[in-house]
């Protein structure tokens, strides 16, 4: 029997993830693709009549049902980009996402490089806030904190691989550590338990305790402003990334906490982001 062409088993495998509700199919056909058989996305299309081997096929057919399963596709491609970093990412660890390369963006835009820093990231996951936070500002002295022992696994992992140098801590929150911070940074969990059934079915393969944070999302984020006051230097400042509707509840933390808060919006226009630093 002759070989499958290319273009017949991406076609096939469009279908296949398009069945099972992934929106878009063929793109992340096409991702799957380029990575297992090390094309480009234009490899694909320019070897469309190109014969696959029994061997390819069988994993590639492996990784379309993972996906079809619903698992992330960065956790069937082993990474995810983040900036100008490729992660390694897999089950135990949160595929970091897109808004949070905003926070990046703000903290990188209001703070200059003329000072050296000191900066906590806490719950850091993959590293992807610590990590890129060094890597553009390689002056600062960056610890990245987090619960899983898993995640840090990743973390380190990730830091070794693109070569910066992040200290990590395993720990609850800031415990342990002393500072004083010039600045923390953090995306905790802030999806509340009674927005579960809401959720997108890739979710359930996350690390449930990367995402939830009790029945209004606002647990971890409530324990980290209250222990502020003992890490934050006197004119340190906190950047917390936070659900599109949690804007005015975390302000109100902030407030009762003794800080000024302002809320950023992410590019689609939601509210993403709290911006404290001490009432004078
Ligand atoms: C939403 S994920 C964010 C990961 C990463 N910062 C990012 O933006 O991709 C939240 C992280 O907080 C960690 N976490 C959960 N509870 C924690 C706690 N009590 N103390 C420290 N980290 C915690 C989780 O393990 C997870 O890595």
């Amino acid at each position: 029997m002759s070989l499958p062409t290319l273009m017949d088993l991406v076609r096939r495998s469009t279908d296949y993830l398009a069945n099972h509700g992934i929106a878009n199919a063929r793109r992340e056909t096409e991702w799957i693709f380029a990575e297992t058989l090390k094309l480009t996305r234009m490899d694909l299309y320019t070897r469309f009549d190109m014969p696959v081997e029994d061997a390819e096929v069988a994993r590639l057919r492996a990784l379309v049902q993972r996906r079809g399963r619903r698992e992330p596709l960065a956790y069937v491609l082993g990474t995810q980009a983040f900036g100008d970093l490729t992660l390694a990412v897999g089950p135990g660890v949160l595929v970091p996402r897109p808004e949070t390369e905003e926070l990046v963006e703000f903290v990188l835009a209001r703070f200059s490089d003329a000072t050296p820093l000191r900066v906590v990231d806490v719950g850091t996951g993959s590293g992807a806030i610590a990590l890129s936070i060094k890597r553009a500002r390689p002056t600062w002295e960056v610890t990245g904190t987090d619960a899983s022992e898993l995640a840090l696994g990743f973390a380190r992992a990730n830091g070794e691989r693109a070569a910066v140098a992040v200290h990590w801590h395993l720990g609850d929150l800031a415990a342990g550590l002393s500072g004083p911070f010039d600045l923390v940074l953090a995306n905790l969990p802030y999806i509340g338990e009674n927005e579960r059934a809401e959720c997108d079915p890739e979710l359930a393969f996350e690390p449930q305790n990367a995402l939830f944070s009790g029945a209004d999302g606002l647990d971890l984020i409530r324990r980290l402003i209250d222990d502020l006051p003992r890490v934050l230097a006197p004119l340190g400042q906190v950047v917390l990334e936070h659900g599109w509707h949690q804007g005015t509840a975390v302000r109100a933390l902030a407030e009762s906490g003794g800080f000024q808060a302002h809320t950023i919006q992410d590019l689609a226009g939601k509210d993403r982001f709290a911006h404290l630093w001490r009432t004078p």
